[in-house]
């Protein structure tokens, strides 16, 4: 059993999120926030469900009074594919346009800031994939966000469905963040119930991985725990009550666990993740829900030294009692699984037991094992993703 966990690495900080602009009835603000920088004609990227609940509308005309011409851009489907950004960037081109907003959950951001990468890079957006492989800065990027569990508005991340490998790329890069991060989170009132839920248990796993990450520093899970009381008192009254004031801690929650994933990384949850989304354009936060528990359960032997201070956080009295902390954060963690609705095994969205070799496999090359605390080899990925079959 090796432990990736070091000293060293927990004393050296490195911390940074975008412009942050949070609150009620904020989207009204986006037009005065693109044309702080710089713009003169936006380019919108979002969707159609947000498009019918009227969000875009508040997004457009709040362009329109700022003075502000837009081309809006809604060819984005879950789990985003390579083509419509590859679309998206030559509407960009062919219009003139100078700033991107991005509006809707992580689908829409990821394809905005994906289409910002090739606007000023060129090539096609395999040729990102991996960590810093971006040499030229972005144009300016606002993102809001409508789902309370992506982070991709305060993220260094954009994941893209390459559709000829039937994978999901992974880019980072510090150029990826936004410049302004803008979160409404009366737009959670138009979320359907499952994606309530399931969006919640995305933030619920970046909050648990990056607390757990090899690359956590005191800054980082600051927010992570943040995110995790958040999540413990608010999700299951927002799942099953929808009351604004607890949709509203998703989105804190989300925002925060955000904040931490993107300093701090991930692990195995989101790098077996990606090419079960790429493989079966499954929903990425119901992916997460099932495995995140195993991978918790592989885990906890080696972050015997974190384990106090989440218990602690999560408001238990764990009296220094190691394995009570565990069975405590253990325990939180189904009861928030189990509210948020999500399903509980790869099987019951459609996953091949023939194929999870193959996941296993491509989980290897994902960007997110690199920060897992307890090493793994193809042999244990499987019988990770066995557990959770
Ligand atoms: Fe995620």
């Amino acid at each position: 059993m090796e432990d990736h966990n070091s000293n060293s690495m927990m004393h050296n900080c490195k911390f940074e999120v975008p412009e942050i602009i949070f609150g009620r009835g904020m989207l009204n603000q986006v037009g005065p926030c693109a044309r702080r920088l710089g713009g003169r004609k936006i380019f919108l990227v979002s969707d159609k469900g947000l498009f019918d609940a009227g969000w875009v509308d508040v997004a457009m005309r709040s362009l329109l009074e700022a003075g502000l011409e837009f081309i809006y851009y809604d060819n984005v489907t879950p789990n985003p594919k390579d083509h419509e950004v590859h679309d998206g960037f030559k509407e960009y081109i062919s219009h003139g346009a100078d700033v991107i907003v991005g509006l809707g959950g992580g689908s829409a951001m990821d394809a905005a800031k994906a289409i910002a990468i090739l606007v000023a890079n060129g090539g096609r957006i395999q040729d990102f994939e991996g960590h810093d492989k971006i040499t030229r800065p972005l144009p300016p990027l606002v993102l809001c966000p409508t789902t309370c569990g992506t982070g991709s508005d305060v993220s260094q991340f954009a994941i893209i469905n390459d559709t000829q490998r039937r994978c999901k790329i992974t880019i980072m890069s510090r150029c990826v963040a936004p410049d302004i991060s803008l979160t409404d989170p009366d737009t959670l009132a138009t979320l359907p119930d499952e994606f309530v839920g399931t969006t919640a248990t995305d933030a619920l796993s970046h909050a648990m991985e990056a607390f757990f990450s090899v690359a956590s520093t005191t800054l980082t899970d600051v927010h992570a725990i943040k995110a995790l009381r958040l999540l413990t008192s608010s999700l299951s009254a927002a799942v099953h009550q929808r009351r604004p004031s607890d949709l509203e801690n998703l989105s804190r929650a989300s925002l925060h666990a955000g904040m931490a994933f993107s300093n701090s990384l991930l692990g195995i949850v989101h790098a077996l993740a990606h090419p079960i989304g790429g493989l079966y354009d499954a929903n990425h936060g119901s992916i997460n829900a099932i495995l995140l528990p195993e991978v918790i359960r592989y885990d906890i032997p080696v972050v015997t030294d974190k384990l106090q201070e989440l218990a602690w956080g999560l408001g238990h009295r764990a009296n220094g009692d190691i394995s009570a902390a565990g069975e405590k954060i253990q325990e939180t963690l189904d009861s928030l699984l189990e509210a948020s609705g999500a399903p509980s095994s790869l099987r019951s969205i459609g996953v091949q037991r023939q194929d999870l070799p193959e996941l296993a496999r491509r989980a290897l090359n994902d960007i997110c094992i690199v920060t897992s605390p307890r090493e793994a080899d193809e042999g244990d990925l499987l019988r990770i993703l066995e557990r959770a079959y």
